[in-house]
């Protein structure tokens, strides 16, 4: 398909522009859409020359980052130098990060890095979470950390050497073993030496969690039928987004759990897909196989479920709390309400799903670590009704809709979350939970409590480009059974951004979203404007929406990978970012689309992009 030549010409108008403030735009909106910082704006006109004065000093310092590669301005004037502004990039389809002029990257760890102790850092890293190494403490160290990252998958080609493209053949046990070693998550102790990141190697801290990990059920699910008693299951697998608690655990997010033991067990007790309504068989062809290990498979219920884990606890046992609902889970966005209870926004990436809220019991007290860590065992699980503005409580008690079809009990009702949100509400003639566009990531606005999600796409009904809405709880208040909502930006070639995926917002308050348009579709037809996948920016305060004239890229992705993670330092200087799957359209490991990052092999991997004032 054509490109459009005049929607083209804005964008290039619009990137070839040196920035200035647009007319209308304060000049505080202004400083801010150039991140600053908040030291920065705080000191008024002068914010820029605080901005440059510091990044002159570094420079003098002859801090420069040690890098695996180098934005395409690094080598040249001005590289090294902490710029307070900066000239979006243009869409690019080279196999590499390009940033702006100013700006680096260095990698952390790649896919099968070692961890030491014969952990292997895992494949397809995603969500990133930096917590600071004195965070219990009350400190904010932007030097000095742990990430928690998502491993969400592996490529079977480059990961275990299976090289049947078309999943027909049995895996081997040890591949199988592999591949169990390469989702789940990772605990990594980072530390800034000078201007560079590093991985701290025999860190006592850095581990590793993966699909062979014990973890313990809470809530109404744990020991109940629906999951044949248990109270402890095996490993956590799909690790999508996630979130991070006030009281420093992370949330990781199982999404895509039916690729491994399948979606449900079906009624000969068997792995099966799909769900009550539209009953699939398991076609082990179309999953990891890691059924080839019938010893050590396990069933379908004990995924997709919200996980918790503590990273500062080495020991700890991750814990999957089935309050929050069993969907494909994409992340958690966490808030907390007015009276104090905690809030955890989810979504459920796959056509026609819903967005849930869970609300705690208990409220929050933050000099009580350890009763934190119990709030979101017991709580309620809310689908949002889009037609009515509400939220409907998923209450097998005192909502008879789910006594009146059969559902046995509120456990019942958590294991069969896709289903149990599918039901007709009889008033309404409408399902009770309203099916959205593939809800990716969301987050909460922390100065407005307004919630964005980013709904990346739909093709079954005509949304190819995506677009990010906003919700407004009723009286603000985060625990509320009514909200309003708006379309906040939409993807397009107008924009410049389509399939939006994982969102963040600075310290300054701007949206940070990266893409995920699928590789398949990269570069070619409704989506040749765009080019590889990449990082944009919204600035922060545009109540009304965003419009296209609002929206830079920050960064392109290597060949065929997007751009996950991301998340800043509390300092605002350091952006962690993981790659995901570069060249994942190989067929054969000799010849890859992408050898992104060492010159060879595609590898998903964890980047610092310093350069930020
Ligand atoms: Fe794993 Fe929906 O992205
Ligand atoms: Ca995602
Ligand atoms: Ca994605």
């Amino acid at each position: 398909m054509a490109t459009r030549p005049s929607v083209q010409r804005i964008k290039k108008d619009k990137r070839d522009l040196d920035i200035q403030p647009p007319e209308g735009m304060s000049r505080r909106r202004f400083l801010t859409f150039l991140g600053t910082g908040s030291a920065a704006l705080a000191a008024g006109s002068s914010g820029v020359l605080v901005g440059c004065a510091e990044g002159e000093e570094q420079a003098q310092q002859g801090g420069s980052q040690e890098q695996n590669g180098s934005s395409e301005s690094s080598g040249s004037s001005g590289g090294q130098k902490a710029p307070a502004a900066f000239s979006p990039i243009e869409p690019t389809d080279e196999d590499d990060i390009k940033l702006p002029e100013g700006f680096e990257y260095g990698i952390i760890r790649s896919s099968g890095d070692p961890m030491g102790d014969g952990m292997v850092y895992g494949d397809h890293n995603d969500y990133v979470a930096y917590f600071p190494a004195d965070a219990l403490d009350g400190g904010d160290s932007s030097e000095d950390g742990l990430l928690w990252v998502n491993h969400e998958y592996v490529n079977p080609l480059f990961w275990s050497k299976y090289t049947d493209l078309e999943g027909a053949t049995k895996k081997t046990k040890e591949q199988i073993d592999r591949e169990k070693a390469g989702v789940g998550g990772s605990i990594v102790r980072v530390k800034k030496e000078g201007n560079a990141w590093k991985f701290v190697e025999g860190d006592g801290m850095n581990r590793r969690i993966d699909a062979t990990t014990p973890m313990d059920l809470t809530g109404p699910a744990a020991g109940s039928d629906r999951m044949k008693g248990a109270t402890e299951v095996i490993g956590t697998l799909a690790n999508c987004g996630g979130g991070v608690t006030p009281w420093n655990t992370v949330l990781t997010c199982e999404e895509n759990f039916q690729d491994y033991y399948g979606q449900r067990t079906d009624d000969q007790g068997e792995a099966g897909q799909g769900t009550d309504d539209a009953p699939e068989a398991l076609e082990i062809a179309e999953t990891y196989r890691w059924l080839d290990d019938p010893d050590n498979a396990q069933p379908p219920e004990h995924y997709g479920w919200v996980v918790e884990i503590d990273p500062f606890d080495p020991e700890s046992k991750p814990r999957k709390h089935t309050w929050l609902g069993r969907v494909r889970h994409e992340n958690a966005a966490i808030t907390v309400s007015d009276s104090g209870r905690v809030v955890v926004y989810t979504g459920h990436d796959e056509e026609d799903q819903c967005i849930y809220k869970f609300v705690s019991s208990g409220t929050y007290n933050e000099d009580d670590r350890e009763a934190n860590m119990e709030l979101l065992s017991d709580g309620m699980l809310y689908v949002a009704d889009f037609a009515q503005g509400k939220w409907i409580a998923m209450d097998y008690e005192n909502n008879p809709i789910f006594k009146d079809n059969d559902y046995k009990d509120q456990a019942d009702v958590l294991v069969r979350t896709i289903d149990a949100a599918k039901l007709e509400d009889p008033e309404t003639e409408l399902p009770i939970g309203t099916p959205m566009d593939r809800c990716e990531d969301i987050e909460v606005n922390p100065g407005t409590g307004q919630v964005y999600a980013a709904l990346t796409n739909n093709a079954l009904h005509g949304n190819f480009y995506g677009q990010i809405i906003r919700m407004t709880e009723k009286d603000d208040d985060a625990e509320a059974e009514e909200f309003s909502f708006e379309v906040f930006a939409t993807g397009g070639p107008q924009t410049g951004f389509a399939s939006p995926d994982n969102l963040l917002f600075d310290n300054d308050d701007n949206l940070w979203i990266v893409t995920d348009i699928s590789s398949s579709s990269l570069g070619s037809g409704i989506y040749s404007s765009f080019k590889n996948n990449g990082a944009f920016i919204v600035p922060g305060g545009l109540d009304g929406g965003a419009s296209s004239s609002d929206i830079v890229q920050f960064a392109s992705a290597p060949v065929e990978a997007e751009l996950t993670g991301p998340a800043f330092t509390p300092d605002g200087k350091t952006l962690f970012l993981a790659v995901q799957h570069p060249g994942e359209e190989s067929e054969d490991p000799k010849n890859p689309t992408s050898t992104w990052p060492n010159g060879d092999e595609p590898k998903s991997s964890v980047v610092t992009i310093t350069g930020f004032a």
